[in-house]
């Protein structure tokens, strides 16, 4: 099995990089893919560059020349369920583009995809289950000796909670608290919000491949956000990717 990973941003997934024994690195369309053993699994890792359409474009790349067979985004997002605190993980089981909205066309309802007649994508419940699992192992039995001390200390992170729930994806960095209270009251089971995972999933669907997205809350999307989530992802994010990521490709 050859399992696709990728993060938006290099800080995102550094520890992951670390780890792996890379045996060879292609450049395609101005990315770089990292191709070797990582966890003991073949696989091919690569940062996408933020936003839905490097997303798209990436997991394509992934999925048409190298054949993976599944595919694992991982990196950070800004809560939107008042009850996440950052660190807490978010594992996505549907996701939604929130910015798509052709509603005023006749027969189009909001967040739908035009002509493909999706609005939700619903994860594969397998990989959303030994996602859960895996985010559950990393924090039970080794988070505390993965991320320092210090670090923990600096976020505030006790025991982070792990939610499955649904992920908003959108070409916009929020830090908006009023966005953030108008997205909850559209999107049901809202969790986080972030600029790549529905762009994976839709990809995915439509070349019939698993994914899993896992996410870490960094910030909650409101008006610190600029000053939360610059500091999580050069000081936390990739010990957390790297932990979950760890378990779940070892389970696979
Ligand atoms: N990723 C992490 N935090 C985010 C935010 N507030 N908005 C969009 N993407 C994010």
């Amino acid at each position: 099995m050859l399992i696709g990973i990728i993060g938006a941003m290099e800080q995102e997934i550094k520890l992951l990089a670390e780890s792996m024994l890379i045996n060879e690195t292609k450049t395609i369309a101005m990315r770089e893919y990292y191709i070797g053993k990582l966890f003991g699994k073949d696989v091919v890792l690569v940062f996408a560059k933020c936003g839905k359409v490097a997303a798209g474009s990436t997991v394509t790349t992934l999925i048409e020349t190298f054949n993976v067979d599944i595919v694992l985004f991982t990196g950070v997002a800004g809560g939107a369920d008042k009850n996440l605190k950052i660190g807490d993980i978010v594992v996505a089981d549907k996701l939604v583009q929130h910015d798509m909205d052709a509603s005023p066309l006749p027969g189009f309802s909001k967040f739908e995809i035009p002509l493909l007649g999706v609005g939700t994508f619903v994860a594969p419940s397998h990989m959303v289950s030994l996602g859960k699992k895996s985010a559950e192992f990393y924090v039970s039995s080794c988070m505390n000796t993965d991320v320092s001390q210090s670090i923990l200390k600096e976020f505030n992170i006790c025991t982070p909670t792990i939610v499955t729930g649904t992920v908003a994806s959108g070409d916009q960095f929020v830090a908006d608290s009023s966005k953030v209270l108008s997205l909850t009251r559209e999107i049901e089971n809202l969790k986080c919000i972030e600029m790549e995972g529905a762009a994976v999933a839709q990809v995915c669907y439509e070349h019939g491949i698993d994914y899993i997205i896992f996410r870490v809350i960094s910030d909650k999307a409101d008006e610190h956000a600029n000053i939360n989530f610059p500091k999580f992802i050069e000081e936390a994010a990739s010990h957390f990717t790297r932990g979950i990521v760890e378990h779940f490709v070892s389970e696979i």
